[in-house]
């Protein structure tokens, strides 16, 4: 199985950049799946690939005892440092194609197309099959993931810029700037449904220089039929599959799409 090694070098202006993601929301959508497809709420949930903790927190924060597991340590670091105030929060560094866990959890989210930076179909499987492992009887798992729709005529082979400002200090007296600039350069291939995203950040430091680090992430599309035939393998039942957090049905131009399935356990 190969490693999983991107994040490292945006790990901490990761929030940043995606600061217009409003996670409240999300967690309330969360929320509404449990209400409408669990006889009662979980009590555990297990936030897979949870990045820098943002949807790991919201749950913590309503209630919910929290595991989340990333491959990334960069990431991670930064969910422990978000989640510090939640000290029964478990976090893991592991795979989540192959991970290990002590006992079952009532309901699995994957946010942010996580689920799309498996390259393989038999890695989107053995994800399946071994969060199918560690979900409670009817369980529930919450994913989004990236469409082809997307993948072809959003990200493309687009280039852009983001400019952006990190803001340091707690007041607005001690509040330091430094620019912070993303370029992006994607490439799409039809005929592997993968898509390269080739990141520079440039930061400026406090002498006015700026640093560079450079990473490649790697994303596939993956087709309805494929994700619902893998559910089915791993042993889920598909529930529904929504266009955004209010339940609307998909469309041919929906660019993100959120399963909700159940784990069957006979
Ligand atoms: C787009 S980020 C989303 C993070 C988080 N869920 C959020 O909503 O901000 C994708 C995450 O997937 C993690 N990831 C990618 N491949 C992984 C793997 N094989 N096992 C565990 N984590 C992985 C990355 O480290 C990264 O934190």
């Amino acid at each position: 199985m190969n490693t999983f090694e991107a994040y490292g070098a945006i790990a901490h202006v990761y929030d940043q950049l995606n600061a217009e993601i409003d996670y409240n929301s999300w967690a309330d959508f969360v929320e509404s799946c449990f209400d409408r497809f669990l006889p009662r709420r979980p009590t555990l949930v297990l936030d897979l690939a949870c990045g820098t903790g943002s949807m790991t927190e919201q749950l913590a924060s309503r209630g919910y005892d929290m595991i989340g597991i990333d491959a990334s340590a960069d990431m991670l670091s930064r969910a422990y440092e978000r989640c510090a105030r939640f000290p029964g929060t478990l976090l893991l560094q592991q795979d989540m194609r192959s991970f290990e866990l002590y006992g079952t959890v009532g309901a699995i989210t994957c946010c942010l197309d996580s689920l799309n930076y498996l390259l393989r179909e038999e890695d989107l499987l053995s994800c399946f099959r071994t969060s199918h492992n560690y979900l409670d009887p009817d369980g529930l798992f919450l994913f989004d993931m990236n469409t082809p729709y997307k993948f072809e005529t959003v990200y493309g082979s687009n280039a852009y810029i983001l400019e952006d400002e990190l803001i340091f200090g707690k007041g607005e007296d001690d509040e330091e700037r430094a620019a912070i600039y993303c370029g992006w350069q994607n490439s799409y291939h039809p005929e592997s449904g993968i898509c390269e995203f080739d990141l520079s950040l440039f930061e400026e430091l406090p002498d006015g220089t700026y640093r560079r680090s450079d990473e490649t992430q790697r994303e596939r599309a993956y087709s309805m039929e494929c994700v619902k035939r893998l559910l089915e393998q791993a042993g889920f039942f598909l529930l529904g599959v929504f266009a955004d957090w209010n339940f609307s049905p998909v469309t041919n131009a929906t660019e993100r799409r959120y399963f909700c399935a159940r784990a069957i356990k006979s």
